[in-house]
């Protein structure tokens, strides 16, 4: 309750929801963050905030000083698949070297805590679903692999200096705060739940759906889509464990051991908005695996966790109301 944690990429879509999180379980809070995806209005105003990027090891020196950071929540990173096969010295970078830089500057201070934000896409394309956390990790693009190589330097920084992490992969992260406070912002999202309520306030004319001919129910790929608040409130607990038990690390899916197909997805955004958002069928998207679902046993019984907004049409209204006020505050 007293620990102050230090949030990396804060200002962004993830960070910004377990700044809310921390805060409603009373943890002092400071966000790092570069600004260059996330939005300075993203982070609450009592929230001390640093501009600037964790790879300047004198900053976090600084922040870590002033504000006797205890823990660190660590999402600054770049995420977007397709632009790490076209710039993978970015995501190496952004990913790997900066981590490396923000474990080195947190083992100097001594902060005893680091939870890092992973990703599925260590999986690569799984042999099987639920993948559990011990299956093979076989990324298929640069971004996944950069999160690799940062839960592997964790793993290894962990034994030898004098702190614990934990390393928590995402599946599909969808929703918006409940109340309204925060959601994913910005243009040009890929993300098939962002896209669609884009074009249910009419951002956008329709939604492709990328491939009809996979061997799923429907023919459209599998995914498990986890509501970003219910994510915000596993880091949480997973810091609780943290402190609770400093021998030990986490490892864990984050997601709900459900798989929505894309059709099933779209058809919840039509319920929603109550009215159809225009589908054109393409080809299959690149890279894309067939069936993504987390096996989320580690998550549960570790942590006791439990979700609050897994039905797929309270996912889809939240992120419909933020889609609605984004949209007010564009034409304000
Ligand atoms: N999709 C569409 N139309 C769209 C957007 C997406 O049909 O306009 C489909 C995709 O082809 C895919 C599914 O919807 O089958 C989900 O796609 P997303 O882009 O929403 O998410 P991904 O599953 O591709 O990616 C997510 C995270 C990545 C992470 C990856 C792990 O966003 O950060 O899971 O594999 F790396």
């Amino acid at each position: 309750r007293d620990l102050p944690v230090l949030v990396t990429g804060g200002a962004g879509y993830i960070g910004s929801h377990a700044v809310l999180a921390l805060q409603a379980a009373g943890c002092p809070v400071a966000v790092v963050d570069d600004l260059s995806n996330g939005t300075r209005r993203a982070v609450p105003s009592d929230v001390p905030f640093y501009e600037g990027s964790i790879a300047d090891r004198q900053l976090l020196s600084r922040i870590f000083a002033e504000q006797g950071t205890r823990a660190i929540m660590h999402f600054a990173g770049s995420i977007v698949v397709p632009e790490s096969v076209e710039k993978p010295l970015l995501y190496y970078a952004n990913n790997t070297l900066a981590s490396h830089a923000l474990i080195s500057a947190a083992v100097d201070a001594g902060i005893p805590h680091i939870l890092f934000s992973s990703t599925a896409a260590v999986y690569g394309a799984p042999e099987r679903v639920p993948v559990e956390e011990d299956d093979p990790k076989r990324p298929i693009n640069p971004y996944g692999a950069s999160k690799l190589m940062t839960e592997g330097m964790l793993a290894d920084c962990a034994a030898a200096y004098s702190f614990n992490y934990g390393a928590l992969r995402y599946f599909n992260v969808s929703g918006a705060d409940p109340q309204g406070r925060s959601g994913q912002a910005g243009q040009g999202s890929t993300h098939l739940i962002k896209v669609a309520v884009e074009a249910a306030v009419g951002k956008r004319s329709h939604v492709d759906v990328f491939g009809d001919d996979y061997p799923t129910a429907d023919g459209t790929c599998v995914r498990d889509y986890i509501h970003v608040s219910d994510l915000a409130a596993a880091h949480v607990r997973a810091l609780e464990r943290l402190v609770a038990a400093p021998s030990e690390n986490l490892v864990m899916n984050c997601g709900y051991g459900r798989g929505l197909s894309v059709l099933e997805v779209l058809d919840a955004v039509d319920r929603v908005a109550g009215m159809p958002v225009a589908r054109r069928m393409q080809g299959r998207r690149p890279g894309d695996p067939p069936a993504l679902v987390a096996s989320n046993r580690r998550l549960v019984e570790t942590l006791d966790w439990q979700p609050q907004f897994a039905d797929i049409d309270t996912i889809v209204a939240h992120a419909l109301h933020w889609e609605r006020k984004l949209k007010d505050l564009t034409a304000a």
